[in-house]
C-alpha cells in the first residue's frame, strides 16, 4: 500500500501527490515546516508544534491556510489513513506557486503538506550507544530561529559528520557552540548542571528543548543557559542532544575525544526516561 500524503486539501497517494514547478518553495526555499513526533498513533506536543509554526508564518509575512484545529484533524486522518504507530509527521507550508521573483506575490495562494514519517524513536539503538559528533563553522543565516526549508548547510554538516565517522555535527560560532544540524546541544557540568544556549535568532527554539528544561527543573535539576565552547563540551561529565526525532539522546564522543567513560550518561539517560514518559502521557 503507498503512503497516503496531505497536498492542498487532498488525501492522495504518494505517487500522485505533486506541486508546481514554480512553487516558492521550490525556487526560493520560501517556506516553513515542522516535524511533529507520534507515539502509539498520538502527536506529541502538537500545540508547541503548531504555535511556532503561526511564529515562523509571522516572521514571514506568510500566510496560513488552515487554522490549528483543522491542522490537528489533518495530524490525525493522516495517522489513521496511514496507520502509523511511531514516527513523526511532516508539515510544510510555502508561499506557493508564482512566477517567479524576488518580490513576494501580492495574493499568494500557500502550498501545504504532510506527510507520516515511520521511524523508531523509543527504541532507537543510539540512545543505548549515544552518538559521536565533530565540530563544525555554523554557516547558516542569521534567523535560525524561524523553522525555514533552507537546509542545505545542514545537510552538508551531516555529510561532513559522515565523512568523518561520525554521527553529526555541532556547529560554532565566534567559539562557541550554537546547535546541532537538526538539534539543540547540551552539555553537563562536573558538576551536575545542564547547560544549553539561550534562546536568542541563532539557534532554533526546540520543542523538544523548551519540554526537557521544564522537566529537568522539575527534576531539581539545575539547569544554566548560558553559550559553551567546544573544549567546555570535551570536558564535560556528559552531552546529549534533543530533537523531535531523537528525543533526548546522548553524545559520547566530540572531535575525537571521548566523554567521561565513552557510555552515556545517568542525567541524559533520566531525561530521556522521564520526557519519553510524559510524552506518551500527554500525546493526543
Ligand atoms: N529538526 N535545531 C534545529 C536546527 C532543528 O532542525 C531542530 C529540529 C531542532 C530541535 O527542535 P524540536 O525539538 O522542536 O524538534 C533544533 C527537525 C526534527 C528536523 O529538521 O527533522
Amino acid at each position: 500500500m503507498s503512503r497516503i500524503v496531505y497536498v492542498n486539501g487532498e488525501y492522495l497517494p504518494e505517487e500522485d501527490a505533486k506541486i508546481s514547478v514554480f512553487d516558492r518553495g521550490f525556487l526560493f526555499a520560501d517556506g516553513v515546516y515542522e516535524v511533529t513526533s507520534v507515539l502509539n498513533g498520538k502527536l506529541v506536543d502538537f500545540d508547541g508544534h503548531a504555535r511556532r509554526l503561526q511564529r515562523s508564518l509571522d516572521e514571514l509575512d506568510m500566510p496560513n491556510p488552515v487554522t490549528t484545529e483543522e491542522l490537528l484533524e489533518i495530524n490525525r486522518e493522516l495517522i489513521a489513513r496511514n496507520g502509523l504507530d511511531e514516527g513523526g509527521v511532516y508539515l510544510q507550508i510555502t508561499r506557493g506557486a508564482a512566477d517567479r521573483d524576488f518580490a513576494y506575490p501580492a495574493d499568494p495562494k500557500p502550498t501545504i503538506v504532510l506527510f507520516t514519517l515511520v521511524m523508531n524513536i523509543s527504541g532507537s539503538p543510539k540512545a543505548e550507544t549515544g552518538l559521536k559528533v565533530i565540530s563544525i563553522e555554523d554557516q547558516r543565516w542569521g534567523r535560525r530561529d524561524i523553522k525555514t526549508v533552507q537546509l542545505l548547510y545542514p545537510s552538508m554538516g551531516k555529510m561532513m559528520a559522515k565523512a568523518a565517522g561520525a554521527d553529526d555535527a555541532w556547529m560554532v560560532e565566534e567559539g562557541v557552540v550554537t546547535e546541532g544540524t537538526s538539534n539543540n546541544a547540551y552539555i553537563v557540568t562536573k558538576d551536575g548542571k545542564i547547560v544549553t544556549r539561550q534562546l536568542s535568532n541563532a539557534i532554533l527554539h526546540g520543542i523538544t528543548r523548551a519540554a526537557v528544561l521544564r522537566m529537568a527543573e522539575e527534576a531539581q535539576m539545575v539547569v544554566e543557559e548560558r553559550p559553551f565552547t567546544i573544549e567546555e563540551a570535551q570536558n564535560a561529565a556528559e552531552a546529549f542532544i534533543t530533537s523531535a526525532t531523537t528525543f533526548v539522546t546522548p553524545v559520547v564522543e566530540i572531535d575525537g575525544a571521548a566523554l567521561g567513560d565513552g557510555a552515556p550518561g545517568p542525567i541524559a539517560k533520566r531525561l530521556r526516561e522521564i520526557y519519553m514518559d510524559e510524552a506518551r502521557a500527554k500525546a493526543i
